[in-house]
């Protein structure tokens, strides 16, 4: 939890952005799993902890955008569940906390809120993506389901994403600490990994360094001799010889911030010839892009510059021709690198995602709908503040292959013929996280080796 006036400071400018009316906050319930007590790892919602800091299941912070008056709605324990749960502060103590004025009682809350709307008062919320607050939210304000992301706030989750994309300097060092846990996270894996092994042996080494930071994950890890599968979360295979491993993994501190890393080795102590020039294509591809962050300049021109280097250097190896700048017009990278070169982070690892990529990535400008690019979740100008992630990378999708070749599809840029070697290949990425300065932008957490060399002395 930060001080009481970061969440004070932070209520007051939400409320002063808007132009009035309530801001609904609710915060996230437990979520079963197979049975109502046996939940899911409780997660609070990202925006109630922004605003309301407080990490307890059951909820709902209100503001006054009128007053800048806040409410925090929510029971204390009675003993029958302190039997069970042990003592937790009180509702009281925690919204003295983080500076909230007021705390009810949630059976209040309905007619707190049926109150406002006869009043004749905005009631603002963002758009929800749990059932149970879809639920909630449409028995609040009596909205049906279907309507519920319509009529959901664009003023507030414009002024939201406005507040949570600048991070604070509290905020850039609780996300040094998750990039530091998940480096820690890849070189445990990276010392670790051992032909024979199943892919499940690497995510469980992976996943203790982030339980016993007293975090958790930041998500689901992707551990796999599969690179070329984007978001492979199969972890059943034997990993040997011959195999690229890639890990796209990363942490979530104590506090709910994410890191967010992938790396890639060979499961033997080196590379091979080739793995070894594809790997150096794709770190010249990040390194190139790296080497653009700076306010000012669009994130959809950082990612261009890695999607021609990749297309550039693929000339070398057969696979790519023509002129670049058509070919990255066209879309023809795409088959080797179908999705952009990163994302925003924070206390979510694709940071305020569900707000809606056109506002927090792309500032309401529509975004294209080309094969790849319309996989860039942030396309903007950057801003000192912004944390994102770089991590372009190579793939090989024996599916996406072969449909293309079949169509013949862009075939004045791809060599299809020597492409079709390729299709065992794999896939490959390498992926660290940065925070926007004012002259350009630091990495955070701690470095880990890039290069071929570094990569394999750590494999010896
Ligand atoms: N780390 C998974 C992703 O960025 O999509
Ligand atoms: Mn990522």
């Amino acid at each position: 939890m930060f001080s009481k006036l970061a969440y004070a400071e932070r209520r007051k400018n939400l409320a002063a952005a808007l132009s009035g009316g309530l801001i609904l906050l609710p915060g996230n319930e437990e979520s079963p799993m197979n049975y109502a007590d046996n939940t899911y790892h409780f997660r609070q919602d990202s925006n109630f902890l922004y605003y309301f800091g407080v990490d307890q299941a059951s909820l709902t912070g209100v503001i006054d955008a009128d007053t800048g008056e806040s409410v925090l709605f929510g029971d204390d324990l009675t003993v029958e569940m302190i039997v069970w749960t042990g003592v937790l502060p009180s509702l009281t103590s925690l919204a003295e906390k983080v500076g909230v004025e007021r705390v009810k009682p949630a059976s209040e809350l309905a007619s707190f809120l049926s109150g406002a709307l006869a009043a004749g008062r905005n009631i603002h919320y963002l758009n929800p993506y749990r059932s149970d607050i879809v639920l909630k939210i449409s028995s609040w304000l009596g909205i049906k389901h279907q309507g519920m992301a319509e009529s959901s706030s664009l003023e507030l989750t414009k002024a939201v994403v406005g507040q949570r994309e600048i991070k604070s300097k509290e905020e850039i060092d609780e996300l040094d600490r998750a990039v530091e846990i998940s480096a820690d996270m890849h070189l445990a894996a990276m010392r670790f990994a051992r032909p024979g092994m199943r892919e499940s042996e690497v995510a469980a080494k992976v996943a203790e360094v982030a339980l016993s930071a007293n975090g958790n994950l930041a998500f689901p890890i992707i551990a796999t001799i599969h690179g070329q599968t984007l978001h492979n979360h199969y972890h059943g295979n034997t990993i040997q010889s011959g195999d690229l491993f890639l890990l796209d993994a990363g942490a979530e501190t104590e506090n709910h911030y994410s890191g967010d890393l992938s790396s890639t080795f060979p499961v033997d102590r080196k590379f091979t010839q080739l793995q070894k020039e594809i790997y150096q294509l794709s770190l010249d591809a990040h390194l190139a892009a790296v080497s653009m962050l700076k306010p000012g300049t669009a994130f959809k021109e950082v990612h261009l510059t890695a999607c021609r280097t990749i297309f550039e250097g693929l000339k070398a190896f057969g696979l790519t021709k023509g002129n670049a700048d058509e070919a990255l017009v066209a879309g023809a990278h795409a088959l080797f690198f179908p999705c952009g070169t990163g994302h925003m982070m924070g206390l979510d690892v694709h940071d305020m995602e569900n707000l809606g990529e056109q506002w927090v990535g792309y500032d309401g400008v529509p975004k294209s709908t080309q094969f790849g690019l319309k996989s860039l979740r942030l396309g903007k100008e950057l801003r000192p503040g912004y944390v994102l992630t770089v991590e372009p990378g190579i793939y090989f999708i024996p599916e996406l292959i072969d449909q293309w070749k079949s169509e013949g599809h862009l075939s004045q840029f791809l060599n299809y013929r020597e492409i079709e070697k390729f299709k065992n290949f794999g896939g490959l990425r390498n992926e660290e996280d940065f925070v926007i300065t004012q002259e350009g932008a630091r990495r955070l957490g701690k470095a880990l080796p890039l290069t071929v060399e570094g990569v394999e002395a750590l494999r010896s």
